[in-house]
Formats: C-alpha cells, sequence, structure tokens
C-alpha cells in the first residue's frame, strides 16, 4: 500500500457524569487525513485545511504520532500527511483526538496492523498530549474503539466497549468560541465532597447500565453531572437556556461536549432528535455568537477507511 485516505471521528468526551472516563464517537463530524509512503524516512505535513494548525512535526498532534510509532517499529519508509479538519479545535468535540487517533490507525496500517487497538490509543494519547498538555484517554479512545467506551483504568490502560441502543441519537451546537482544554481543567475542583462522589458514581453505573439494557429512561436520568458541569458552564454563554431547551424539547440529557463549547443532548430516535435540534439550533441567534448545530448516530465503527491504493 501506497496511498490512504482515512475518516476520523469527532468525539464527546465525559458524557456528563463520567468525567476523563466515558466518550462516544460520532457519526456526522470527523476530519479526514491522508498517508502517503515514502522512500525518505520519517514524516512530513504536505497539507492542513479546515484550521489553523502547526506544520512542526514534533508540535502537531498527528505528525508527532506517526514519528514515534515510525521509529518505535524501526521503518525503513517514511509518510507524507494530509490533514482536512472538519471542525473546529478548541470545540470540545475532539479536534486534537481526530488527529492523534486517525494518526495513530494510518500508520498502523503501513506497519502490517502490527499494533493493537489499546496500543493505538497510547500513542493517540501521546499526540494528545502534545496538543494539550495530559494524557487524556476519553476522546481517543472513542475515535479508535468506535461507539461508546469506557475507560476503566489509566495504569494500567484499559478501555472497556459499551454497547449502543440504536435509537440513540445526538444533537450537539457549536458556539463558535474557542475553550482550550487546558483552562477548562483549570477551573475544576482538586476535591469533591463524598456525597458528590457517591452521587456521581451512581450515575455512572446508571448510564452504563442503561447503555447494557437499552433503557432510555434510565440513560436519561443518569446524564447528570454535579462535578464539572457546574464549573465548566461559566465559561459557556447561555449554557442552561440551551440545556433547559433540550431538555424542554424531549432530549433524554444534555451537557457539555468534552471540555466545551460544545453543548450536547442524546435523544430517542430520529423525530425527538428533530424536534431537539429545531428547539437549540436558533439558542445564539442575537447573541453576536456564531453557532452551528447536527444531528448524528453515534458511530460505532471509529475510524474508517476511505481510500487504499
Ligand atoms: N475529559 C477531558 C476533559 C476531555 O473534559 O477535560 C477533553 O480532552
Amino acid at each position: 500500500m501506497d496511498y490512504l485516505k482515512i475518516f476520523s471521528p469527532a468525539t464527546v468526551a465525559n458524557v456528563s457524569c463520567g468525567f476523563d472516563s466515558l466518550g462516544f464517537a460520532v457519526d456526522a463530524v470527523g476530519d479526514e487525513m491522508t498517508f502517503t509512503k515514502t522512500i525518505e524516512k520519517g514524516v512530513k505535513i504536505t497539507q492542513i485545511t479546515g484550521a489553523n494548525l502547526t506544520y512542526d512535526v514534533d508540535q502537531n498532534a498527528a505528525s508527532a504520532v506517526v514519528k514515534k510509532m515510525l521509529l518505535e517499529a524501526n521503518a525503513d519508509f517514511g509518510i507524507s500527511l494530509t490533514i482536512h479538519k472538519g471542525f473546529s479545535p478548541g470545540s470540545g468535540l475532539g479536534s486534537s483526538a481526530a488527529s492523534a487517533a486517525g494518526a495513530a490507525f494510518g500508520a498502523n496500517q503501513f506497519l502490517e496492523k502490527r499494533f493493537s487497538e489499546l496500543e493505538l490509543t497510547k500513542f493517540a494519547m501521546f499526540g494528545e498530549e502534545v496538543a494539550c498538555g495530559s494524557q487524556i484517554a476519553d476522546n481517543v479512545a472513542a475515535a479508535t474503539y468506535g461507539g461508546f467506551i469506557l475507560v476503566r483504568s489509566y495504569h494500567p490502560l484499559e478501555i472497556i466497549k459499551l454497547p449502543v441502543p440504536e435509537e440513540l441519537r445526538i444533537v450537539a451546537i457549536h458556539p463558535q468560541i474557542e475553550i482550550k482544554t487546558k483552562d477548562a481543567r483549570e477551573v475544576l475542583p482538586l476535591e469533591i465532597p463524598l456525597k458528590d462522589a457517591v452521587t456521581q458514581w451512581a450515575n455512572v453505573g446508571g448510564l452504563i447500565a442503561g447503555l447494557y439494557a437499552e433503557n432510555y429512561e434510565l440513560i436519561g436520568h443518569s446524564l447528570v453531572d454535579i462535578i464539572v458541569e457546574p464549573y465548566r458552564k461559566k465559561l459557556i454563554p447561555y449554557f442552561d437556556l440551551v440545556k433547559n431547551n433540550a431538555l424542554k424539547a424531549g432530549a433524554l440529557g444534555a451537557g457539555i461536549s468534552g471540555s466545551g463549547p460544545t453543548i450536547f443532548a442524546l435523544c430517542k430516535g430520529d423525530e425527538i432528535a428533530e424536534k431537539v435540534l429545531d428547539a437549540i439550533k436558533n439558542n445564539y441567534e442575537n447573541t453576536g455568537i456564531e453557532a452551528t448545530a447536527f444531528i448524528s448516530k453515534v458511530n460505532k465503527e471509529g475510524i474508517k477507511i476511505l481510500e487504499k491504493i
């Protein structure tokens, strides 16, 4: 193989109650990346469209991952990359994760798929660190594995793939302000009261039980975040308005996607998802903030191969 084109999905991390431990992949939004094998060793980026990102191979999340993998595999060839961002960095939809996970997946195709999904997730976490300073797994594991995932443990890394109820739909709105993950982590408390921890872990359990049982009501009751959302919502203008409108229109639950500012809602079925989209898509009109909204299914396969030569 000399050439590969892939789609790497956007992801929703945290999923309300599961800070740093739950995530799912989105079908409707993502990046396209191409990989071309070169005789010259090493990695280079020949084109980036859709966002203003660095071409410095050690600073760019995608090229840094490819470089590390080629070195570890002692490859006798190189890879040249193009990246088309389908959504903005700083949106809360796992932009650097899509690049990092896509890079790991793509490079692995040229390395006879020697690395497992878990190993690819670790390489992609390195890319996350290059982009935003921390090795967080929830977005990159969701992009790599597809569907809904639980990061059951970080040390050692353990990823559990969870079931995706058939009628589950995502509605999301992205107000065009940029929130850096690093900043959104700095507003969080270092300690939390035990009673809040009890509420939160009970909701994580409820959400996972709801996914296994396809119990949409239980999923809805469990999509509650009393620990992170109260701090981070202050960074997102009109968060309460959007969330309340989504719930009034029939969403099962709504919250902050990753570190924001995108707000996501989960819904049962297309009809309710359309109603929720209608209820929130114009919420930023006349506020001076541009916003884009979309409906999507959960992406069950993760990264997809679009072309291979
Ligand atoms: N779990 C991470 C956070 C996702 O919320 O900070 C963003 O990378």
